[in-house]
């Protein structure tokens, strides 16, 4: 009980019994349920110590199974599913489609209590593991349950990922954005371009703090995922019905890929080979040349990249990217003059727009950070549309074009209005970098103090939208960048346990009337600390970081009272 997220639909629970796995314990798994029943068998399996056996050729176990089925009924969301717990004939856990039922898997986990999470089996070979019995419905009210982490400007090995991925699973999160590439480092290997990860993913020291700091660590920082890392990831993703969205930062963002390729960036106004691999944070004027041979460049990246990703999405970036070298760069102006564009943000959008059509080629869907939206909806977009008759929006973009929402909802408001797909991650509410309390006692303070009841209560669908526009609001996600996160400890400290309320925000309906249940959720929280503490996860206490939480004598940006909601 005390689920996190809570279901969706019904949770009903007998006050008469509850259902114990024992030894003898059957788990029956459908056709179409086997890699649930594979995963329960290895991760209630090590914590129970139980075998779950199969049952036997030709043997219809009558009574005590863990029944895994499909059913289309059971949702209306093919993420849907139906548990029921009774005494005596067991568990059986019914999804609309595989993912319904991995969900449900996991819920049965929660009801097992704390000691579920764990890696082997603590209290002895008698213990019980009783699961209440109950009767639950659930589906989930988003279909893209999103977090992303920024590997880029402080690498997380694999073992870190993968550990994000089983963290993900136990809240029924399903998209994992993973931020590649940026001014600090190039983490994901290209064969063709060797020298992105063998210059471009290691620099010779780091700002400790944010840029006002004058802290650095003298150690070099780096660290890339091969190929096969990066297909160990998707492959460990997709047993766990996760989508992993990789991000290749254009045109901003970029000087690790300059770094390795001084001609990317704009030669005719900057000695690019003097560039190192970023050693700070901050908006960063070295950008990418929109020349035809970055063009080339990326599509190369790009084409290796499609290979590792099988998942409809690639995440463009399209965030921060000053303008002030195109400004003065002749390349960059003759470019301008040549397509017949207005100035610097058109030159931008048609960047964007190259890659968007040039996805839309391959079958896949690019998305960006509302940025992408800047620029797009000027005369010279429009006039292509009439030219190429339609299929793109008032924003120059293929319809297929989704935005990620950051600066706040006002991006995602005008792409649902024009008829893009959405994700909502407004930096006000699910930038998990940002601050935790007021508290001085806080690591590396940034921005505006933003505590789990603020995220429990983000709504990711603004009131202005229509019921139309709002079905354009395909789901939220949470950012973590890691300006200030050295560590997976520090990263654990600014997850958790935001990261819980955010998985009830993204998976369970809002319920009637449309307000969440904070008292409720923090009752809840109870139970969930225990199930993080068995998971090893080092979460922000409640009353504040314990001591080895802080890092006094660190700057960072903190800034006073509640953050503008734009
Ligand atoms: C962003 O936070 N620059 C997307």
């Amino acid at each position: 009980m005390d689920l996190i997220p809570t279901p969706s639909h019904k949770q009903t629970y007998s006050a008469d019994g509850s259902f114990a796995l024992t030894p003898g314990t059957v788990l029956v798994a459908e056709p179409g349920t086997e890699a649930t029943a594979r995963w329960l068998r290895a991760t209630l399996g090590a914590a129970t110590g139980l075998p779950l056996a199969p049952a036997a050729p030709g043997e219809r176990p009558v009574g005590g199974v863990v029944r895994l089925a499909l059913d289309e009924r059971a949702s209306g969301s093919a993420e849907g599913y139906r548990l029921t717990v009774d005494p005596v004939s067991g568990v059986r856990i019914t999804g609309a489609g595989p993912a319904g039922v991995f969900w449900g898997a996991q819920t049965l986990r929660q009801l097992l209590g704390p000691d579920a999470f764990r890696r082997a089996p603590v209290g002895g070979p008698d213990r019980a593991w009783q699961v209440p019995a109950c009767h639950l419905q659930d589906a989930p009210r988003f279909g893209w349950r999103g977090f992303m982490l920024d590997v880029a400007r402080h690498f997380m090995p694999k073992d870190v990922v993968l550990r994000y991925l089983d963290l993900m699973a136990a809240h029924k999160l399903n998209v994992l954005h993973l931020h590649l590439t940026d001014d600090q480092g190039w983490r994901v290997r290209i064969e063709r371009y060797p020298r992105l990860t063998e210059v471009g993913a290691w620099r010779e020291r780091t700002k400790v703090g944010l840029r006002e700091s004058p802290l650095w660590d003298e150690r070099p920082h780096g660290g890339y995922y091969t190929q096969d890392d990066i297909r160990e990831i998707v492959a460990y993703a997709a047993e766990r019905h996760i989508t992993v969205v990789p991000e290749i930062d254009i045109p901003g963002h970029s000087q690790a890929a300059i770094a390795a390729y001084p001609e990317l960036g704009n030669t005719d106004v900057i000695d690019t080979t003097t560039l190192p691999v970023l050693p700070s944070w901050g908006v960063n004027a070295n950008v990418l040349a929109p020349t035809d041979n970055t063009l080339r460049f990326y599509e190369n990246v790009l084409t290796e990249v499609l290979d590792l990703f099988p998942g409809t999405f690639v995440h463009i970036g399209g965030d921060e990217c000053p303008k002030e070298q195109w400004r003065e760069s002749a390349t960059a102006q003759a470019r301008i003059k040549e397509l017949g564009l207005a100035d610097e943000d058109e030159l931008q959008s048609w960047l964007i727009r190259h890659f968007d059509g040039w996805l839309a080629e391959r079958g896949r869907r690019l998305i960006g950070w509302d940025e992408i939206l800047e620029g797009g909806n000027r005369a010279e977009a429009r006039q292509e549309e009439a030219a190429t008759g339609g299929g793109t929006t008032a924003f120059g973009l293929g319809e297929g074009a989704a935005v990620s929402s950051w600066r706040g909802y006002a991006g995602g408001i005008a792409a649902a209005r024009a008829g893009h797909d959405v994700v909502m991650c407004p930096q006000s509410h699910v930038y998990l970098d940002w601050r935790q309390s007021e508290s001085a006692d806080e690591p590396v303070p940034i921005a505006h103090a933003r505590g789990l009841e603020d995220v429990y209560r983000f709504e990711p669908v603004p009131p202005e939208l229509t019921e139309q526009e709002a079905a354009r609001v395909i789901g939220t996600q949470a950012n973590i960048w890691t300006e200030v996160m050295d560590s997976v400890r520090v990263l654990d400290y600014m997850a958790f346990p935001r990261l819980a309320a955010f998985a009830e925000v993204a998976w369970s309906e809002l319920p009637e009337p449309a307000a969440r249940d904070w008292p409720d959720f923090e009752r809840r929280m109870t139970a969930h600390y225990a199930r993080l503490d068995a998971l090893g996860v080092e979460y922000r206490p409640a009353d504040g970081p314990l001591p080895w939480q802080r890092r006094p004598g660190v700057v960072g940006r903190p800034k006073a009272g509640p953050p503008p909601i734009v």
